[in-house]
C-alpha cells in the first residue's frame, strides 16, 4: 500500500506521533519513568488513531495502534484465554459519551432505547478466573488478551477470591464451568501501610497500588503473594457451560455477589437513560477520593448482554461498554528547590518545592521525590519542568522531568553530605537507598521521634501532634519521650492553646498510653526497620524490653522475618547508653515495659488437629498443592492411612487407601469437600 493520497504533512505527522508513542511507552513500561502524564499519552495515541481512520494507507503494521496491550511476563506458564478478554474505549468528557450513545445507535433498530449499568473502573489488574464444578481450577492475567500469564497459586492467596462459590449455602447453583473476569488491587489503606512498612524497613517504596499489586501477583513465589495486602472485584462472566447465566448485566453482577465474589455494591447503579447515568457521572465524581480503592473513572455498559454483545467490537474494544475518565489529577509545573527532610529514624528525604499549582482542588507547592536515587534514575534536575501527580489523599509525587522543555541551565541535584538540621556527617548503608543523618542527637531527629511516638501508629496519645510536640520541646518542658509521662497540669496550661479541658483529656490519654501493649512501645521507639510488623515478632519472642534489650544480633537474626540490617539496628539502639536511660526513665513513669505471654494465635486455623491423607489425582490441585494448602490452614498430611487419619482425600483412581479406609471406618472427602473445609472448618 503507498501513501499517495496522504498530505505530506499528515504523513509527518504520523510519523511524529509514532515515534513519540514508542519512546513514550518504552518510559512507561520499560524504564518504569514516564516524562508524560497517562492523559497526553492517551491524547497524542488518539491523534494517530484519527488520523489513521482518515488516511487508511497510513497504517503500518508496526504502528503502536495495531499493537494489543499485554502484560505477559516471559518466564511464566501461559493459559489460553476461552473467549478475547476485551479491553475498553475511553471518553474524556459528556460530549465523547454522548457521540458514543449515537454511534451505537446508528447501529440498533430506529428508536431503540438502552438501559445501562455504571461501575467503576478499577485501577488494577484484570484476572481471570475459571471454576470447574465450582472449584477455583485456574487464574490467569489478560496478557495480551488471547494468551495470559498463570497467576493460579498466587491468587489462591488472596482473601476475596474464593476457592469454591457459592461460598454460603444457599448460593445460585454454580454452572459446570464458569469464567469469572475481574480486577486485582490493593487498597488504598493497605497500600500506604505497606509503603510505610517499607520505608520503615529501609526499601523503596512502591509508586502506586496499582503497580505495588502487578509485582504483587506476578511473583515467583505465592508466599511473597500472601503477605501482599491484596483484593479483587468481581464485574463480568467471560464463559460458561452446564448452566445458565443472567442476561443482564445488572444481574450478572447481583449474580456474582450472591456467589460471594466481592462487587463494588457501593458504586455500581442500574440506570434508564444517558442523561441519569451523567448526573450520576457528576455526583459521583467529589466522592471518588473517599472510596477504598483507586478508581480512574466509571465504566457505563449497555445492560442487555445479548445487544452488547450484538454491537460488536472495534479493534480490541466493544462497542457496548465505554469507560468515563475523570481529568487525570496531573499537572506540569517548575521544581524550584529541593529540600531534605530529616525523618525520625535519620533518613534523608528529598521534597520539592514548586511552583505553586493547582491539582484536583487544592494548591500544591511541595511534593515528595521519594529518594535521591530515584531522582538519579529518573535524571530529575533544578529548574525542571516537572510532573506532579496527586491521587486520592496520598501525598502529591514528582512524575518525572518534561526533558522536552529544558533550556540547558538545570543543574543536577545532589545527595546532602551533611545534615541540614545539624550539620553531622550523613551516611548511606550498602544495599539502601535512603541516606541519613548519623547523629542520634540530631535535634531534628528527636523531635521527628517524639511526635511519631505519640502518634496513632505507635503509642496513640491523642490531643498532640506535631505541633503541640515542638511547643513542648521548645518550653523545655521535654527532652525525650519519656519526660511526656511526668507532665503536669502546672507546666501545660500557660502554653498557648492548652485550656484547661484540653490538658485535662491530654493528662488522660498520656495515662493511659503507660498501659500500652509492649508491641506498641517497642514500635514507637523509632528503631530503624522495626515497624508495626518488626515490633509484634519482637513482642511475641522477647515478652519483655529487658529481654530484648539482652537479644544478641544472632538471636535476632535466627528470628524469620528479621534481616541483619534490622537485627543490628535494634543491637545498637539498646547499646546506646542515652536509649537505656530513656528505657529507665520509662520504668521509674510506671510504662508498662512487659507483657503477659500470650497463647501463640487467637484463632485456631480451620484444619487445625486434623490429619490427611491423599489418594489419586485431584481434579486442579496437585499433590504438593493440596499439601501446601493443609498445612497452610493448620493441617498435618500423612503417607498412610490409620486410625488416626482424621479424613481420606480421595481424588481420580485411588489406590489401596482407599479400600483401608473403608476398613477403618475413616471419612472420605473429595477435593471439593476439603476446600470447603478449609474455609468452614469441621462441622461441630
Ligand atoms: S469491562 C468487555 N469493567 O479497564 C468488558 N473493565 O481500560 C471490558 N477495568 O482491561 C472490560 N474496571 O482491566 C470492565 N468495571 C470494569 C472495569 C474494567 C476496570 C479495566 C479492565 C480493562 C481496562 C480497560
Amino acid at each position: 500500500m503507498t501513501a499517495q493520497n496522504v498530505p505530506p504533512q499528515v504523513a509527518a505527522r504520523a510519523a511524529e506521533l509514532r515515534r513519540l508513542l514508542r519512546e513514550h511507552s518504552y518510559r512507561y513500561y520499560v524504564l518504569n519513568a514516564p516524562t508524560i502524564t497517562d492523559a497526553e499519552y492517551d491524547a497524542l495515541f488518539r491523534e494517530l488513531q484519527q488520523l489513521e481512520a482518515e488516511y487508511p494507507a497510513l497504517v503500518t503494521p508496526d504502528s503502536p495502534t495495531q499493537r494489543v496491550g499485554s502484560d505477559l511476563q516471559s518466564d511464566m506458564p501461559k493459559v489460553r484465554h476461552v473467549a478475547p478478554v476485551l479491553s475498553l474505549s475511553n471518553a474524556y468528557s459528556v460530549a465523547e459519551l454522548r457521540a458514543w450513545r449515537e454511534r451505537i445507535g446508528k447501529l440498533l433498530p430506529e428508536g431503540a432505547t438502552l438501559d445501562y449499568v455504571v461501575e467503576p473502573k478499577f485501577d488494577g489488574l484484570t484476572v481471570v478466573l475459571t471454576y470447574e464444578d465450582g472449584v477455583l481450577a485456574r487464574a490467569a492475567t489478560r496478557g495480551d488478551g488471547e494468551v495470559g500469564d498463570d497467576v493460579t497459586p498466587n491468587v489462591r492467596t488472596v482473601r476475596a477470591i474464593p476457592l469454591r462459590v457459592p461460598v454460603m449455602t444457599g448460593g445460585p447453583d454454580v454452572p459446570r464451568v464458569l469464567v469469572v473476569r475481574g480486577e486485582v488491587l490493593m487498597l488504598k489503606d493497605d497500600f500506604a501501610a505497606l509503603n510505610a512498612q517499607r520505608v520503615a524497613e529501609g526499601l523503596t517504596p512502591f509508586v502506586n497500588a496499582r503497580n505495588a499489586a502487578a509485582g504483587a501477583l506476578k511473583q515467583k513465589d505465592p508466599r511473597v503473594t500472601a503477605s501482599r495486602p491484596l483484593t479483587a472485584y468481581c464485574y463480568a462472566i467471560l464463559h460458561a457451560e452446564g448452566g445458565d447465566v443472567p442476561a443482564t448485566q445488572w444481574e450478572t453482577l447481583q449474580y456474582l455477589g450472591a456467589f460471594g465474589f466481592r462487587i463494588a455494591k457501593d458504586v455500581i447503579r442500574h440506570l434508564e437513560t444517558l442523561d441519569e447515568v451523567i448526573a450520576y457521572i457528576e455526583e459521583f465524581a467529589p466522592r471518588r477520593d473517599a472510596l477504598p480503592y483507586e478508581v480512574d473513572g466509571l465504566v457505563v455498559k449497555v445492560n442487555d448482554l445479548a445487544t452488547a454483545h450484538d454491537l460488536g467490537v472495534v479493534g480490541k474494544d466493544p462497542r457496548g461498554a465505554i469507560a468515563y475518565k475523570f481529568p487525570a489529577a496531573e499537572a506540569t509545573t517548575k521544581l524550584l528547590d529541593v529540600i531534605p527532610q530529616v525523618g525520625r529514624t535519620g533518613v534523608l528525604t528529598p521534597t520539592a518545592v514548586l511552583e505553586p499549582v493547582f491539582l484536583s482542588g487544592v494548591t500544591v507547592k511541595q511534593a515528595s521525590l521519594h529518594n535521591y536515587d530515584l531522582i538519579a534514575q529518573k535524571d530529575i534536575r533544578l529548574g525542571d519542568t516537572v510532573i506532579v501527580k496527586r491521587s486520592g489523599e496520598v501525598i502529591p509525587y514528582v512524575v518525572g522531568p518534561v526533558v522536552a522543555a529544558r533550556t540547558g541551565a538545570e543543574r543536577p541535584i545532589e545527595p546532602p553530605k551533611q545534615c541540614p538540621a545539624c550539620g553531622a556527617a550523613v551516611a548511606r548503608d550498602e544495599g539502601e537507598v535512603a541516606y541519613y543523618c548519623t547523629n542520634p542527637a540530631c535535634p531534628e531527629r528527636i523531635a521527628r521521634n517524639i511526635e511519631y511516638f505519640v502518634s496513632r501508629a505507635a503509642m496513640d496519645i491523642e490531643g498532640l501532634g506535631e505541633r503541640g510536640v515542638r511547643q513542648l520541646l521548645e518550653a523545655g518542658l521535654i527532652q525525650d519521650e519519656a519526660d511526656l509521662f511526668t507532665l503536669k497540669a502546672e507546666d501545660l496550661l500557660p502554653l498557648e492553646g492548652f485550656a484547661e479541658k484540653k490538658v485535662q483529656n491530654l493528662l488522660a490519654s498520656i495515662q493511659a498510653a503507660k498501659e500500652r501493649p509492649l508491641a506498641r512501645l517497642i514500635a514507637a521507639l523509632g528503631i530503624r526497620g522495626v515497624g508495626s510488623t518488626v515490633a509484634e515478632l519482637l513482642a511475641h519472642h522477647f515478652h519483655s524490653i529487658d529481654a530484648l534489650a539482652a537479644a544478641t544480633q544472632e538471636e535476632l537474626e535466627a528470628l524469620e522475618g528479621i534481616g541483619p540490617h534490622t537485627a543490628r539496628a535494634v543491637v545498637e539502639w539498646f547499646a546506646d547508653p542515652r536509649n537505656r536511660r530513656l528505657i529507665e526513665k520509662f520504668r521509674a513513669a510506671g510504662v508498662r515495659l512487659a507483657d503477659e505471654p500470650t497463647a501463640p494465635d487467637t484463632t485456631p486455623p480451620t484444619l487445625a488437629g486434623l490429619t490427611f491423607v491423599l489418594t489419586g489425582t485431584l481434579p486442579h490441585l496437585k499433590r504438593n498443592e493440596a499439601k501446601a494448602l493443609i498445612e497452610t490452614h493448620g493441617g498435618k498430611v500423612s503417607g498412610s492411612v490409620s486410625r488416626k487419619t482424621s479424613y481420606l482425600v480421595v481424588g481420580e483412581n485411588p489406590g489401596s487407601k482407599l479400600a483401608k479406609a473403608q476398613a477403618l471406618g475413616v471419612p472420605t472427602l473429595d477435593e471439593a469437600g476439603l476446600l470447603a473445609l478449609i474455609e468452614e472448618g469441621p462441622n461441630p
